[in-house]
Order: structure tokens, then sequence, then C-alpha cells
């Protein structure tokens, strides 16, 4: 039979509707989720309220205000480009100066390592009273059995688990989980993947200097990997924690030590990925710095200015090893500036006027051809400690 020229059209616009429909039914499903500001209460609020997709998915303001007029967090919301991509929190052994043995710790989420993993953080800004303050299961349950994308929920939960407050819940939880996980938020598309595909000239000459600042001199490349780790691509983080001494703004914050209760974590908090760093103004979990070249700056001669920093919260914890007086010359420092331009993707960039995720770029790898490095909650590192009390 011959195929008509009007079912060859109907084909390549079955083919082209497929495209633009993008994700899997649950990135689907959580998208509408992310999106959607009716679930919070007061109803005004989603996830997508501070974490904008024009800045990388993280939020300009220094800290974000809540659902409840008058209440905000004290941290910087971080970016969601790669968040998906954080491994869950394990212990790792290593030795102190007296050789004895050590336990740091390694991934899990928020600033502060609190969830475990991915799972584990979607669920938290529903019920935080600072975010979108749902009093509890039953009302997000509640909630979700009126939004108006219905059916589609139904269909992904099915008709009995709808009822079941866990379930339904959980469900909203998972679809999150692949909302961000899906190619949009791991494009690898910045300059320097190119570089690194082989590509020299993507990197001006001052980009290149600052590269290299970086993985010498700098010590950056310590925490922030140029090399690989937990994923197949550099993340530029070892997702360990540190505390840098970030000025003190407000109120005070123990990080990584508020949730471990260890003296030495106090102030300690994730380090974080640099892709896309450049469009994340203002920095460090508290919002304390608001430009690359001042916290180049503060990396730099931290310990020789105190009086420019002023203080900081937990002193007796500051890494002054790896940083504070690194003896770079202002052209280090102003090559260090032009690197992080290097880190940002371009489809994000590429954002036009009305677009307003960023587009897919093609030849990401969906998230099923990955699904080896994105571990199954419950079935990671059964034989690493875990952290005490959890
Ligand atoms: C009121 C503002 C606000 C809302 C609403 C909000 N977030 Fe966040 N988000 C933040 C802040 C602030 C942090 C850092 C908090 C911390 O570390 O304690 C954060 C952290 C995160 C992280 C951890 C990133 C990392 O590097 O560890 C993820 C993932 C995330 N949010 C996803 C979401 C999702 C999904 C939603 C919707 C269910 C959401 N957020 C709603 C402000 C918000
Ligand atoms: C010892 C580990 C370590 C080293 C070395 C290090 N960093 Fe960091 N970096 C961190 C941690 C931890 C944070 C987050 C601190 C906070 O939020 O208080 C951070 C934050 C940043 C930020 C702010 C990111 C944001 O989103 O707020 C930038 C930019 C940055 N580092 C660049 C660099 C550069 C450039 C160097 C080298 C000169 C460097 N870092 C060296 C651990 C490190």
């Amino acid at each position: 039979m011959r195929v008509g020229t009007s079912t060859c059209i109907l084909i390549w616009l079955i083919g082209i509707s497929q495209l633009s429909a993008g994700e899997p039914p649950m990135a689907a499903l959580g998208k509408k989720i992310f999106l959607d500001t009716s679930l919070s209460n007061p109803p005004g609020q989603g996830c997508v309220s501070c974490h904008d997709p024009k800045f990388a998915f993280a939020d300009p303001r220094r800290v974000s205000p809540g659902a409840v007029k008058g209440l905000e967090g004290r941290r910087n919301a971080p970016s969601l480009m790669y968040s998906g991509l954080i491994p869950p929190q394990r212990l790792e052994d290593t030795y102190d100066e007296n050789g004895e043995i050590e336990y740091i710790v390694e991934g899990g989420l928020f600033l502060d390592g609190r969830a475990h993993d991915v799972m584990e953080q979607v669920r938290q800004p529903f019920f935080d009273k600072n975010e979108m303050n749902i009093a509890n299961p039953a009302e997000l349950a509640a909630k979700l059995r009126k939004v108006d994308y219905l059916a589609e929920l139904k269909s992904r939960v099915g008709e009995s688990d709808f009822r079941d407050d866990e379930k339904l819940n959980d469900k909203a939880f998972e679809a999150l989980v692949a909302f961000i996980r899906e190619p949009m938020f791991r494009p690898f598309n910045a300059p320097i993947d190119e570089y690194w595909a082989g590509n020299k000239e993507a990197l001006s000459l001052s980009e290149r200097r600052g590269l290299d600042v970086f993985q010498t001199t700098g010590g950056c490349a310590t925490c922030h990997l140029t090399g690989t780790g937990s994923w197949l691509e550099p993340l530029l983080t070892d997702f360990g924690y540190d505390n840098l001494g970030a000025p003190a703004i407000d109120k005070i914050d123990p990080g990584l030590g508020g949730v471990t209760g260890k003296e030495s974590e106090l102030g300690q908090f994730k380090v974080p990925t640099l892709r896309n760093v450049a469009l994340t103004s203002p920095y460090l979990h508290n919002g304390s710095i608001k430009t690359l070249k001042e916290v180049m700056e503060f990396y730099n001669k931290r310990d020789l200015e105190p009086e420019r920093w002023g203080v900081t919260n937990y002193p007796e914890t500051v890494n002054h090893d790896d940083m504070g007086n690194l003896d770079l010359t202002e052209q280090d420092v102003a090559d260090l500036v032009a690197l992080m331009d290097a880190f940002t993707d371009r489809n994000i960039i590429q954002m036009k006027e009305g677009d307003f995720f960023p587009k897919v770029s093609p030849g990401v790898p969906a998230t099923q051809e990955r699904k080896a490095f994105f571990k199954k909650k419950g079935r990671h590192d059964l034989s690493a400690p875990r952290r005490p009390g959890r």
C-alpha cells in the first residue's frame, strides 16, 4: 500500500508531539506538582516559587519568604540543576592526624545534609513552616485529591492507593524525584564540557588560566572535583562538608553539626556544585556574599582582612588549611571569576523571552539510560555505617 502524504504528515506530527511532550509519565506528573502553587497553606507557594528556572532553579533573594506572611528560612535556596544526582548520604572512613580512624559525612541533601537522599528531601518543603507550611500528611493528601491534574495523578497512583494518604503522598514525592532527575536538570553542556570533550577553543585564554589556578595553586579542585566520582561527568563537588567561615548575617546556623551533634562539624555546609554558579547569586549557605569576585577575594584573603569579612558563627571549626590566605595574584582572581562563566549550561543561557523551562539539549541520555547511577532508596550502601541516631 502506498502511504499518502497526509499519513506521513500525521506520523510526523505524532512524532513531534511525543518529542515535545518530553518526559516519561512520572516526571511529567512531577513537573505539574513542582509548578503547583495550590498545595501550600495558605495557597500561593510551590517548589517553583523559590527555585526559579531562569536562575538555574535557585532563588536570587538572600532567603526565600514562606507561604505564611512574615515567615522565612535562614538559608539561600540552592540551584536544583544536578541536585537529582546528589548521592545518598554515607560515612566515609579516613584517618585523622593521629592515625585514628575517623568518619566524615559525604552526600545527602540540604545544605546541612539532614535528608538522607533525594526522596527524603522532596517531602520536607511541604511540611516546613517556613516554606509550604502544610500541617500534616493528611492535609497534603486532601489537597492532592483536589488538584486540577487529577486524572493524571489518579492514573499514576491507581484507584485504591489514591484513597490511602501515605501511598498517595509517596507517589507525589516519587514523581518529584523523577522530575528533578530529568535531562533538563543535567545537560552537561557548559563550555567546560566542550573543553573537556576536546575543543580547546571553548574556553577563552583567561578561562583556561583560571582552570589552571583552580586545579593547582587555588586548590579548588580538592573539593570542587574536576574528575569524576559518583557520576560519569565531573560535578564540581565531592559532596563533603566544610566550614568556610562565612560572614555571619543574623540567625546562627549550626549546619551539619546541628544534624549530627558533633562539635567538630558545627558550621559545616555541603560543598555545592559550581555548575551554573554564575547564575545563582547571592552565595554561601546564608547568601552573605553577593558577587563571585568577592567570593574569590574571600578565599584568597579571608585571614588577612578580618575587618572586611567580619565575624563568623563557628570560628573554631573554620578551615584554615585550604583557604583564607592563598597568595593568588589579582590576575589569578580575575581568571577564576572568568572560569565560573565556563560552568554555565548553554540550555539555560539560551532560554528566550517566554520560555518557562530551559530546553532539553539533544543527546542528553534519558533517565532510564542512567538508571544504574540513580540508586534506589533503601538499597544503597547497606555496608556503610549510618549516621548515629538515624
Ligand atoms: C520557601 C522556599 C522554598 C520552597 C517552596 C521550596 N524550596 Fe527547595 N530549598 C529551599 C531552600 C532555602 C533550600 C536550602 C535549605 C536547607 O539546606 O536547609 C532548599 C533545598 C532544596 C533541595 C536540596 C538541594 C541540595 O543541594 O541539597 C532540593 C532538591 C529542593 N530544595 C527541592 C524542592 C522541591 C522539590 C520543592 C517543592 C516540593 C521545594 N524545594 C520547595 C527553598 C525552597
Ligand atoms: C575545603 C573544601 C573547599 C575548597 C578547597 C574550595 N571550596 Fe568552594 N565551597 C566549599 C564549601 C563547603 C562551600 C559552601 C560553603 C557555605 O555554604 O557556607 C563552597 C562554596 C563555594 C562557592 C559559592 C557557591 C554557592 O552556590 O554559594 C564558590 C563560587 C566556590 N566555592 C568556589 C571555589 C573556588 C574558586 C575555590 C578555589 C579558590 C574553592 N571554592 C575552594 C568548599 C571548598
